[in-house]
């Protein structure tokens, strides 16, 4: 099999801008990137980055101010309802239709893209049975559980057969256990149909583990964009230590953390504080010196996304 994303490219945005009406700011400031048939591309960032209002031009929900994108080479803006039959979209919120059962939203979603009666009720089959939800299958969707309900919209989005596949914070909403369930869903439909995969996300670990390249968005823009392995490589930091106090530090201690070698950077939320290093060795006896008996708890993390973004804009990408 070849390698995620060496394949046909099947989404491109070049110089994307999108202003909403009555706004001061671009909330897509000049977006550009390619994804390729069997890649899962990520956009990560903190709220307000841009992400959604990229995907939602790339898959013609919204129109752009400026730039390009096309999909499986059809220009979206110039002709939209022919791009629309070449992708797929999950969205934030569930649109499935609530009047309807998991089944019949299949069935309508297939004959809404002109499969015949016949083929319709083969493709809802089909899809109820690959997505594990044929038990589910008379049952109104407004009953299903969230990961259940992620599934149905995501068997939608695929039946009637997209090359590229968008998919907004899809397990934001999700326990971990579905969260898990859906990634692997996700992976297999990448490696089966050779898709191109878009998804955002604000979960650095979503796109560390999902993701074969990441576009890490802020304020409209793309700061870096690489696999999560170089990306990662990028950074000073080599280890995260993560400290839990009785109570939240005192200006000294954080200045004395913050002076010790090889501590890249120092963040504090309330009694927990996060160390940035670049040199581990010896470290951690240092800092247990250090916060003395105000210690709790103590643990040591590689190198995450997170790493990488608080280095690019020096500040958290929240959870
Ligand atoms: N329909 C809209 N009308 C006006 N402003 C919007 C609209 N949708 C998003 N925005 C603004 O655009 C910026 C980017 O939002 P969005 O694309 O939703 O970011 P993200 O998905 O990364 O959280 C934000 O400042 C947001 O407030
Ligand atoms: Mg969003």
């Amino acid at each position: 099999m070849p390698a995620p994303g060496s394949g046909e490219l099947q989404l491109s945005i070049e110089g994307l801008v999108k202003r909403y009406p009555g706004s001061e700011q671009n909330a897509v400031d000049g977006v550009s990137l390619g994804v390729h048939a069997g890649e899962i591309f990520g956009l990560l960032g903190p709220n307000g980055a841009g992400k959604t209002s990229t995907i939602s031009v790339a898959a013609t929900r919204a129109r752009p101010t400026a730039g390009r994108v096309t999909l499986a080479g059809v220009d979206v803006v110039a002709h939209g309802s022919l791009a629309r039959r070449r992708l797929g979209v999950v969205t934030q919120v569930n649109t499935l239709d609530r009047s309807l059962s998991v089944g019949e939203n299949l069935y309508f979603h297939c004959r809404f893209f002109g499969l015949s009666r016949r083929e319709a009720k083969q493709r809802s089959s089909d899809l109820l049975e690959h997505f594990d939800l044929a038990h589910r299958r008379h049952d109104r969707v407004d009953r299903l559980s969230g990961g259940l309900a992620q599934r149905a919209q995501l068997a939608r989005a695929l039946a009637h057969r997209p090359s590229v596949l968008f998919l907004d914070e899809p397990t934001a909403w999700l326990d971990p256990q579905s969260r898990l369930a859906l990634w692997e869903l996700i992976r297999n439909l990448r490696e089966r149909e050779r898709l191109a995969v878009v998804l955002t996300t604000h979960s650095m670990d979503e796109a560390d583990r999902l993701c074969d390249r990441v576009a890490i968005m802020d304020h409209g823009r793309i700061l870096v964009c690489d696999t999560p392995e170089a990306l990662k490589r990028s950074v000073a930091t080599a280890a995260t230590v993560e400290l839990r106090l009785k109570a939240p530090p005192s200006p000294r201690l954080f200045q004395q953390l913050e002076a010790l070698h090889g501590v890249e950077g120092v963040l504090a939320e309330e009694n927990r504080v996060k160390v940035l290093t670049s040199a581990r060795d010896g470290l951690v006896p240092q800092l247990i010196a250090k916060v003395g008996s105000g210690l709790l708890d103590l643990s040591v993390s590689e190198t995450t996304l997170e790493n990488v973004f608080i280095s690019l804009t020096g500040r958290k990408l929240r959870d």
